[in-house]
């Protein structure tokens, strides 16, 4: 770009900066509710709410709960919601069987939201670590997850939720080749139109800590998912998982987690320049959270200010746990 701004005092960048009018004449970047996905934690039980006590004002509910919360999501706008169990430990075992089970927790609660609220759009992880005993993604051999066999679980998996009427499936457990697999099957039963977000460029992170506290892995895992997730010191290798993913079928693609990777993103959407999804993950939200709590910032302008910078990095939406938050604040302001 030609930069062409003729000297002080001819330009004063402050003009424009004068008055919140000309200040919101002027913005690059527009926050709205359709920009937020809600990830939310569903469990067993009737008339549940459950508090997280790592991720303050994150809840876990039971699915005739859910039902409203995600009731109330639509009407502000929100475009989908992100389900997780978290299952009991006597329905997990080393294989992680239960994900394949049509009557299991997750895909009754897709049934029940697709049943009872029109117009919201349901995305579901595709990856086993809620339904494993040793907290791993996929299928463990001698300490190490074997990709194939794992990659014919999620299949299995990701047929059984598509099935139960989910629209977008996440698969976030960095196995090879598991989109072009998922993809396939999907053609071939028929699932035409289910959406793959995958979870492409998905790092090592310790800032899954609250989530896995959440869904009930984090004391369970055995060792780290540094064989599968990625180094966070690598960005070219997000391009080429990205770029893979897509060829391989994905709609879109997600990076994850968000405020420290926001080079990644930014790099992954101006590459490839296909739609790129940005999680802000449990560890951003709480640190957040713990900060506001302590009075050393702002909740609203924090919440916001930190969605903002995945807009301007390029994001076309984002995963967050501040979604029905930001959705209120949002209308409220416009
Ligand atoms: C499971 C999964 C994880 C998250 C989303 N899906 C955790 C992990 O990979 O260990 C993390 C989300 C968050 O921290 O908010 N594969």
């Amino acid at each position: 770009m030609q930069l062409c701004h003729p000297a002080f005092p001819a330009t004063r960048m402050r003009r424009t900066r004068l008055a919140p009018w000309s200040r919101s004449m002027l913005r690059e970047t527009n926050l709205t509710p359709s920009d937020l996905i809600w990830p939310v934690f569903v469990i067993e039980g009737q008339n549940k709410t459950e508090e997280i006590s790592s991720m303050p004002g994150v809840f876990r509910y039971s699915i005739d709960r859910l039902v409203k919360q995600v009731q109330e999501a639509k009407d502000l706008g929100i475009p989908a919601v992100a389900l997780f169990p978290k299952m009991s430990k006597d329905q997990k075992d080393g294989r992680g069987t239960a994900a394949l089970d049509p009557e299991n927790l997750v895909c009754r609660a897709i049934r029940e939201i697709k049943d009872n609220v029109d117009g919201i759009g349901v995305l579901c992880d595709v990856a086993l670590d809620p339904y494993t005993s040793h907290g791993h993604d996929g299928i463990l051999e001698h300490g190490y997850v074997n990709n194939d066999a794992t990659v014919e679980v999620l299949v299995g998996q990701a047929l059984n939720q598509a099935k139960a009427g989910c629209d977008i499936l996440g698969p976030s457990d960095m196995m090879d080749g598991r989109v072009g697999k998922i993809r396939n099957a999907l053609e071939s039963q028929g699932f035409v139109n289910t959406m793959i977000m995958s979870y492409s460029c998905k790092y090592a992170s310790s800032f899954y800590g609250p989530f896995r506290e959440a869904v009930g892995s984090g004391a369970l895992l055995q060792g780290d998912k540094k064989t599968y997730q990625q180094d966070p010191a690598n960005v070219l290798e997000s391009l080429r998982e990205a770029a893979l993913d897509v060829e391989e079928g994905a709609d879109m693609v997600m990076v994850k987690p968000g405020m420290p990777y926001l080079d990644v993103l930014y790099r992954v959407k101006q590459t490839l320049g296909v739609p790129t999804f940005v999680y802000q993950v449990s560890g951003e939200y709480s640190m957040i959270c713990l900060a506001i709590e302590k009075g050393w910032l702002s909740r609203e302008q924090a919440m916001i200010e930190s969605l903002t910078s995945f807009k301007r990095a390029g994001a076309d939406g984002v995963l967050t746990y501040f979604a029905v938050e930001a959705a209120k604040h949002l209308q409220q302001s416009s």
